[in-house]
């Protein structure tokens, strides 16, 4: 893969958007070629309307012209940061266009032709694009804690089976976007309540662990007609805290067949991901790490495991209530959101989807 293909940036100027600008910055498959944001911003260039904090993008990425959301967009692959009310519309119109779009918004996660990926767990859930009705595609990556919680969850149900969990998160600033919320309502506080969260991460995990279901059976050529979800509740309690970035859960499980806390991390550390053999730039050499020290993970010290993409669990210990209970962690940007959009595109550019459906493949 020598030839770097073009890709662009929807919601460029946002939390999620910026980091994927960094992401992209000497990216080997991919170059950035466009950039889109609101009306606001349209017309200016990068430099203009980013906040000073992103001054240390490249110049030829500054330069860049924002685009419009009405304008026309040329790059086979989008990867899409932003917000779910704009996403329903705008995602669906670039993926009837011929588009590739990788989206981090909440709007399409749930469609049943959707795929919801992780990689390293449910890359096969890509077969749900062959039922798409549109010429591109769109794959979507979850939420920024179902990110943790679904990596975290997925070597314990393949080993032992999971019947039911229960989460409290602790969730970063950055987690909220431009600009985020008032200082004063975060200093020396905590918020126990964020809008639409708690039904995001009770649900969306079940889809990523579940199996997609072929339509009247194994009919050759047919994608799978929908995923049939992971059956066990979720019940869920999410919190704004005051930490910059990184995402902490509290997490309790019970189990199908019984299992030590030992014999947990040992099926966390030896989980065999799904995507070992494609060699994408941007999976981490282990996506989740188990820690044994003290009072951790915390999110000072342990977002940046695998510079951010991996998920780090620690206090694994025995449960009196379900069977065990553990604490795990998550950079919500980077494996909560633009590194998961962006491993998401590479999965897609190294399974054929781009070079497929992807809006220059399609013009040859
Ligand atoms: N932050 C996280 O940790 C996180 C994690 C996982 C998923 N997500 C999801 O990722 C998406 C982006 O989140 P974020 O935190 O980066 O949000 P954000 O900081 O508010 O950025 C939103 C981006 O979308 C653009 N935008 C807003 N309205 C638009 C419109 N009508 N047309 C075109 N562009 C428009 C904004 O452009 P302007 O600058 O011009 O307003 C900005 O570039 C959301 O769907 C969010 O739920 C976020």
């Amino acid at each position: 893969m020598t030839d770097r293909i073009d890709v662009g940036v929807a919601g460029a100027t946002g939390m999620v958007g910026s980091r994927l600008l960094g992401l992209l910055r000497e990216h080997p498959w991919f170059r950035l070629a466009e950039v889109g944001a609101s009306q606001r911003s349209a017309g200016r260039t990068l430099a203009e309307a980013l906040p000073p904090e992103e001054a240390h993008l490249p110049e030829s990425m500054l330069a860049l012209v924002l685009k419009d959301p009405g304008e026309t967009w040329k790059s086979p692959l989008i990867l899409s940061a932003l917000p779910a009310p704009v996403a329903e519309h705008v995602e669906v119109t670039l993926a009837e266009a011929g588009h590739v779009v990788v989206s981090n918004a909440s709007a399409h996660r749930m469609r049943p032709d959707v795929p919801l990926v992780i990689p390293e767990v449910n890359a096969s859930h890509l077969e749900l694009l062959d039922n798409q009705p549109w010429s591109g595609a769109l794959v979507t990556n979850p939420n920024c804690a179902v990110a943790g919680l679904a990596l975290a969850l997925a070597p314990l149900h393949r080993s032992f089976g999971i019947e039911r969990v229960m989460v409290t998160t602790f969730q970063a600033i950055s987690g909220a976007g431009r600009p985020g919320p008032e200082a004063d309502d975060f200093l020396d506080n905590v918020v126990p309540f964020i809008q639409g969260e708690e039904e995001k991460v009770a649900q969306e995990p079940l889809k990523i662990l579940g199996a997609p279901a072929v339509a009247g059976g194994a009919v050759a050529g047919r994608g799978a007609a929908g995923i049939v979800s992971a059956d066990f509740p979720i019940s869920a309690t999410c919190a704004r805290v005051p930490v910059s970035h990184g995402h902490l859960l509290s997490i309790s499980v019970e189990l199908a067949t019984k299992a030590t806390p030992a014999e947990a991390a040992a099926a966390i550390t030896g989980y065999a991901s799904a995507i070992e053999d494609l060699a994408l730039p941007s999976a981490p050499a282990r996506a989740l790490v188990v820690t044994e020290a003290a009072g951790r993970p915390q999110p000072k010290l342990d977002r940046d495991a695998e510079d951010g993409m991996a998920v780090t669990v620690g206090r694994l210990r025995a449960c009196d209530v379900l069977d065990l209970k553990f604490l795990a962690l998550a950079h919500n940007l980077s494996r909560g959101a633009a590194g998961a959009a962006l491993l998401n595109a590479e999965l897609c550019h190294a399974t054929g989807v781009v070079s497929t459906r992807g809006l220059e493949a399609a013009a040859q």
